[in-house]
């Protein structure tokens, strides 16, 4: 398996820069095409070049893999072991409002369990990593998450998955977050795991968090000393419906807090 995850993050790496360098041409030449997928879903020409890039590049070199992909669904299906879960802009509706809070982010998944993720924002030239048991890593820095643990200081931001209830249980937690302190919507799940990790926000809580959202983050976070559950408390594992991601300090004070509010 080690051996798998090294191949992968070398293949990985200089994947993100190259797309990532594609993505900015579209960033900043502003007239790209914006399409609606669902309801007030975006998706844009960068979600599908991304996407196309990494699954005609993955396949090439994993041909036996498993591969799932936001837009397009299962891109490969086999009896491996190994799955790659890829978001391949993650924070659509940024990039389309010209906010660079974005990011290409990709996680491979051995027996379920996340042992590779890396999170990639171009423009800010942020790049984020963590293998299953060697750490996580930010433009080369080893991160850790801060110690803060005092709950009216908290910095919470918080997104949702695609369905009716994640995004009304997201409403609540807002109103109810928001007249306690602060409490913000970044709008890249991918970035805001990676922010915790980096321990300059505290925690990120997600109802509905779909793979592709969470994937990479959640190692990054794992291996930066935090804490990753869903709301029952337990670990956040592949089936997870619900995610809360923290320092470590703040998720058993704030799960009671949730399902109260929920
Ligand atoms: C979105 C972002 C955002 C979250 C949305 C997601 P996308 O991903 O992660 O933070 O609030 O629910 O859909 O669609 O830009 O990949
Ligand atoms: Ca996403
Ligand atoms: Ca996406």
């Amino acid at each position: 398996m080690k051996d798998t995850v090294n191949q992968a993050f070398t293949l990985l790496e200089p994947l993100l820069r190259e797309i990532g360098e594609e993505l900015k041409e579209i960033f900043f030449s502003t007239n790209f095409e914006v399409k609606y997928k669902e309801k007030s879903e975006l998706v844009t020409t960068a979600d599908k070049l991304s996407e196309d890039h990494l699954i005609k590049t993955i396949k090439k070199n994993f041909p036996d893999h498993n591969i799932l992909s936001e837009e397009v669904g299962k891109a490969h299906n086999s009896d491996s072991d190994f799955l790659w879960v890829i978001d391949p802009v993650d924070g659509t509706t940024n990039f389309a409002y010209h906010n660079p809070f974005f990011a290409i982010a990709v996680s491979l998944f051995y027996k379920n369990e996340v042992v590779l993720g890396m999170i990639y924002n171009p423009v800010l030239n942020e790049m984020y990593w963590a293998k299953k048991g060697e750490g996580a890593y930010f433009n080369g820095k080893k991160l850790q998450v801060n110690n803060n643990k005092d709950l009216e200081t908290l910095r919470l931001t918080y997104c949702h998955g695609n369905t009716d209830k994640s995004i009304n249980d997201a409403i609540k937690l807002y109103s109810y977050f928001k007249k306690q302190g602060s409490i913000r919507q970044l709008g890249s799940a991918g970035m805001e795991l990676a922010l915790v990790a980096r321990g300059i926000i505290d925690a990120f809580v997600v109802p509905g968090a779909l793979r592709w959202d969470v994937g990479a983050g959640i190692l990054l976070i794992r291996e930066a000393g935090g804490k990753v559950v869903d709301f029952t408390g337990e670990e956040w594992h592949f089936d997870s419906k619900d995610m809360l991601a923290d320092n470590g300090k703040f998720y058993q004070q704030l799960l009671p807090i949730i399902n109260d509010v929920l």
